[in-house]
């Protein structure tokens, strides 16, 4: 255990060198044990595969067991509130995960936890993805430096970590959003302020012209099921088809953070075409979640 309590709510609870030091430690590759004898407590208020999965796997490879509950089974502040919650768990493994829909719960998760508090999704924010992200960006361009990231579509939980992870590394971060589903201003001012640029664009291929990475994610998120056909009409001039990704730099990758609906965000061509990453960026889920929780339980900071 390090010397102080940390807790990754949002990317930028990290500084831009912990974020290396991270994505250094998740290509180490023999990493020590850290959570022998011991293990995570995993809860989930929404469906999960990648980060369930590898954030179980990740705690296998440092020595440790996961332990996964779905929110039926421990009702967060229905059968118990979300402080008792961390205060139990907090005797039970070395660090606590969270899938929520209210940012907030993982805050109070935080705020009452005496071990590390890592949110696996809320409604505002999707840390642990973007460190995957990062990853997945520097191992394909080889660098994270001046690189430009366009997302294009919701401005949510995923594109907002994005946005203010790029930032925090110095790189170009641009976005082309529907009106009515881009970033609200203080999200805008938190993503300058890492320190990188944000440009915001009214269509998508303006967007992308150039760029080294186009990034994408659902339409409509886990809890927005309902507005599906609504969102499919808006969305529509902002899929990744062939012709947009070729508006990029002809070495440009293709991400999205799956679960893809394909045919809406993107084509089936773009997800399987020689530019996609999606794949690599997946498996890095598990390669990232070892390297923060190496970063967390030993004292890397
Ligand atoms: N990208 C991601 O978080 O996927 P899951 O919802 O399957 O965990
Ligand atoms: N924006 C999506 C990401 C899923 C990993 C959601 O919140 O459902």
């Amino acid at each position: 255990m390090g010397a102080s309590l940390r807790h990754l709510l949002e990317i930028d609870d990290l500084s831009a060198s912990e974020v290396r030091r991270i994505l250094d430690l998740s290509e180490l590759s023999d990493p020590p044990e850290v959570l022998a004898g011991t293990g995570v407590v995993l809860l989930f208020e929404k469906p999960s595969a990648r980060t369930r999965t590898s954030v179980e796997m990740a705690t296998v490879q440092l020595g440790g067991h996961p332990v996964t509950l779905r929110n039926e089974e421990v009702g967060i502040d229905t059968r118990e509130c979300a402080e008792d919650l961390a205060r139990l768990f907090s005797g039970y493994g070395a660090a606590i995960g969270a899938r929520v829909f209210e940012h907030h719960k993982v805050e109070r998760l935080a705020a009452s936890s005496s071990v590390p508090v890592i949110n696996l999704l809320s409604d505002e924010a999707h840390p642990v993805q973007a460190l995957a992200d990062l990853l997945t960006i520097r191992q394909s361009l080889g660098r994270l430096d001046g690189v430009s990231v366009s997302y294009v579509g919701d401005a949510n939980n995923v594109a907002r970590s994005l946005g203010i992870g790029c930032s925090l590394l110095g790189m170009q971060f641009r976005v082309s959003s529907p009106p009515g589903f881009g970033f609200r201003p203080a999200d805008l001012e938190r993503i300058a302020s890492g320190g990188g640029t944000v440009e915001v664009f009214e269509d998508a291929l303006s967007a992308v012209s150039g760029a080294d990475v186009i990034y994408t994610d659902a339409w409509y998120s886990m809890g927005q099921e309902a507005e599906q056909v609504e969102r499919r009409a808006v969305f529509a001039d902002w899929r990744v088809d062939e012709a947009l990704l070729a508006a990029a730099d002809p070495g440009a990758v293709f991400m999205h953070c799956l679960p893809a609906h394909r045919g809406d965000e993107a084509t089936d061509g773009v997800l399987d075409g020689p530019q996609s990453r999606i794949w690599t960026q997946a498996h890095n889920r598990m390669h990232t979640a070892r390297g923060l929780l190496l970063f967390l339980l030993d004292g890397e900071d």
